[in-house]
């Protein structure tokens, strides 16, 4: 918004200065009147104040070599001439024309109301204040402040060390350099953000330098994991260098047992493999056993060992041992050795458990279909008349019977038969 000078001298009334403090955007020129004056005075005050809410302009912000836009605007003109000056107030334009030499600047719109001019290529020396003035009496005048920004160079991250050793702390380092305001670094481990510590030195011509130092400590599981340099610039978007963290840590050692797969027993073999995984790739893998000596006819080939024979004596605890440029570690296995026979027989008794078990499920199916079979046939069981004659019974032959059986009818003697 415009501005107007504001004098408030001994002699300006009480009222006005009242007037001055409350609303700042209201203030009087310096009119050096009598005390009995004051009304007057008030009223002058106000009534500039209006007419100076008239021309406007925007401040501007602009990447160097980009194009820049003025635009001087006028509320409610009477006619009244615009003219826009450069920071050393000579008239870049004055209403359409150009008496300034510099053809880097072009009318993009001119009007009763608008004067809008661009600027080209701009570069660091068009910074400064620009003044849109309009020709009334007293004249008006609206600044815009054209800020030229510089953005950093592709950032470099450079790491103290090449490969850390797990635990221990290394320090990353990002640089952006020769930008305009300074740029402002943040840090990403993986997705999760760090916090770094940033330096900002001033370089010639009002640019900025920015290191980041990022300290870290860190773990096995932070090998292959990217650490990210964000620069933030408000002339650049997506200014960021990357870097894969290495990292070496100890060997991790597990015993895995080959052979056999249930008891050690007296008389056989025992067959166990060594599994290291470090960074680097642990070179020496060693078997040994804690307190006392492997046995010496045990074959140890690569990360492998061999007891053929197993004896009693051979009871103890096995260790093998990894290490690497980091350190060493390693993992035990304890033997025990049990009698030739030990664990025989608990398997068969298992089979035998099921088998009679099977045994009594069938016997006990049978035993309840033998039930409701009984309980069917008990229903069944009745009286049943059958039409054998009487006489039948005692004949020689079939002929004989139906004969002795003629007209035997009449006979009332009834038979039982039943289904069993
Ligand atoms: C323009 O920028 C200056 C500082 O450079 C500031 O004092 C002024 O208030 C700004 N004007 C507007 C309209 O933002
Ligand atoms: C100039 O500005 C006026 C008012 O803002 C608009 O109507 C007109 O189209 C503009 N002319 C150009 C060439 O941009
Ligand atoms: C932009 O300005 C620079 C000097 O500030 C000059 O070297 C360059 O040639 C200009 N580029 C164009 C396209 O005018
Ligand atoms: C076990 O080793 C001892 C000597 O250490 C030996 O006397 C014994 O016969 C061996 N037993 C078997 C089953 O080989
Ligand atoms: C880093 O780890 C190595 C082991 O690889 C150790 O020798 C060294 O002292 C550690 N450095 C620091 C600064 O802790
Ligand atoms: C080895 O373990 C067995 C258990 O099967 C035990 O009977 C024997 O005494 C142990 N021998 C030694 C030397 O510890």
């Amino acid at each position: 918004s415009p501005r107007v000078r504001v004098r408030v001298s001994p002699r300006v009334c009480a009222s006005a200065r009242v007037l001055t403090s409350a609303s700042p955007s209201v203030t009087c020129t310096s009119l050096t009147l009598p005390l009995f004056l004051c009304p007057p005075t008030l009223l002058l005050c106000l009534l500039i104040s209006v007419q100076s809410q008239n021309l406007v302009t925007d401040n501007v912000s602009v990447v160097e070599g980009d194009v820049a836009t003025i635009s001087c605007r006028v509320k409610n003109n009477d006619d009244s001439v615009i003219q826009l000056l450069n920071p050393n107030r000579q008239t870049i334009y004055f209403k359409d024309l150009r008496p300034l030499k510099d053809s880097r600047f072009q009318l993009v719109n001119f009007s009763d109301n608008e004067l809008r001019v661009s600027l080209s290529n701009v570069s660091l020396s068009d910074e400064g204040r620009y003044v849109c003035q309009l020709y009334t009496d007293p004249p008006q005048e609206a600044y815009a402040d054209i800020t030229v920004l510089v953005p950093p160079d592709n950032p470099i991250m450079k790491s103290r060390e090449d490969i850390v050793s797990e635990g221990n702390e290394t320090e990353i380092t990002c640089i952006a350099t020769g930008s305009k305001p300074a740029s402002t670094i943040r840090w990403m481990k993986g997705d999760k953000e760090l916090q770094g510590k940033s330096e900002v030195q001033h370089t010639y011509d009002r640019m900025f330098t920015v290191i980041s130092r990022l300290m870290l400590t860190v773990t096995r599981e932070d090998d292959g994991i990217p650490v990210v340099c964000i620069v933030d610039h408000p002339a650049v978007k997506d200014l960021q260098a990357q870097k894969f963290l290495e990292v070496q840590y100890k060997p991790e050692v597990k015993i895995v047992v080959e052979f056999p797969e249930g008891l050690t027993r007296e008389g056989e073999n025992l067959e166990l493999t060594c599994q290291a995984k470090g960074k680097p790739q642990p070179q020496q893998i060693n078997w040994v056993k804690v307190d006392d000596d492997v046995p010496s006819h045990a074959v140890i080939t690569g990360t492998d060992l061999l007891i053929e024979n197993l004896n009693k004596s051979y009871n103890g605890t096995y260790r093998c041992v990894a290490s690497n440029s980091v350190g060493e570690s390693y993992d035990d296995y304890i033997l025990y050795v049990y009698d030739s026979r030990a664990g025989e027989g608990t398997s068969p008794s298992v089979d035998h458990a099921v088998i009679g078990g099977v045994v009594a499920v069938v016997v006990f199916a049978m035993l309840c279909l033998l039930i409701v079979l009984g309980r069917y046939f008990a229903r069944h069981k009745g009286t049943y008349f059958t039409h054998e004659a009487k006489g039948a019974d005692d004949a020689a032959d079939a002929d004989t019977a139906i004969i002795n059986a003629e007209g035997g009818h009449n006979n009332s003697d009834e038979k039982k038969e039943y289904y069993i």
